[in-house]
């Protein structure tokens, strides 16, 4: 069953403004601290999962549905299945990059809801038949993607927090929760989060300067980053460098001073 949206006149009185999109933009943020000893009802969450509906898809596909787990014995299986693949992630993190700092963030397990979101891939066939066949599956993909951004941001702004799971994703992790939670073969899990009233502030994040990853008319070459200036963000401001705490990340900064 579907339904449409209010009338286009109603719909523009009640427009959020701009100020108040860019707030919450800017004030969402990953919580991966959140206050075991808090409930979320069961209204909070689907007023989340009513922002995220309306998200925009390809096609109008809206391949997206969404299972909230809040038993807790289900909750601590999937945080453990979940350690145990990390496992495997840490050593590959070692072998490649020399440390295994920043993976595998737990703190979702103190959450008392789960949200799995999942994709039926029929919706493929909603789009253009070259579409489909070039691109079906980043389109499939991406929609899920604006439904879940838009979740993520429904909760910023009932004040509560959320952390990406995205490892559930994973085809040892998507098999057994499949299995556990009775979800169709078919079906793709995209992407898990948790939503609990956070316990502790994150600490400030950044992003690139406006002016950097803006070019007008023509890409401007001066804009362009060399490949040290790409370096130099990876372990300044990502997780690669743990957004530039990481005993690793420093000491390639105290090098390039030096
Ligand atoms: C596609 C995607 C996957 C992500 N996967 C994870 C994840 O598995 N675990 C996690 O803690 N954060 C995950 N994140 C959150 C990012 O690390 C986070 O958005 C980024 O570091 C910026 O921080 P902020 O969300 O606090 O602004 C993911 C974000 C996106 C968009």
């Amino acid at each position: 069953m579907t339904e449409t949206v209010q009338s286009a006149a109603q719909l523009d009185s009640d427009r959020a403004t701009y100020d108040e999109l860019l707030a919450l933009a800017r004030y969402r943020r990953s919580v991966r601290a959140i206050d075991p000893h808090r409930e979320v009802p069961d209204e909070l969450v689907e007023k989340v999962l009513e922002v995220a509906r309306w998200a925009p898809s390809a096609g109008n596909g809206q391949p997206w549905e969404f299972l909230v787990i809040r038993d807790d014995d289900m909750r601590r299986r999937i945080a453990e299945l979940y350690a145990k693949q990390m496992a495997d992630k840490r050593e590959m993190q070692e072998a490649v990059w020399g440390h295994r700092n920043h993976i595998g963030f737990t703190g979702f397990r103190n959450s008392p809801v789960f949200v799995l979101v999942l994709g039926d891939p029929r919706v493929i066939d909603a789009y253009p038949v070259r579409t489909a066949i070039e691109k079906g599956e980043n389109h499939f993909i991406s929609s899920l993607a604006q439904a879940t951004v838009l979740a993520h941001l429904a909760v910023a702004s009932l004040g509560l927090g959320s952390q990406w799971v995205s490892d559930v994703s994973s085809p040892y992790m998507s098999t057994m929760l499949k299995s556990w939670l009775g979800i169709p073969r078919g079906m793709k899990i995209y992407d898990m989060f948790g939503i609990g009233y956070p316990a502790v502030v994150p600490e400030p994040t950044s992003r690139r300067a406006l002016e950097e990853i803006i070019h007008r008319g023509q890409y401007e070459p001066g804009k362009g980053r060399d490949a040290a200036a790409v370096e130099r963000f990876l372990w300044d401001d990502t997780l690669l460098g743990g957004w530039g705490a990481t005993g690793a990340a420093k000491a390639r900064r105290t090098q390039a001073e030096a």
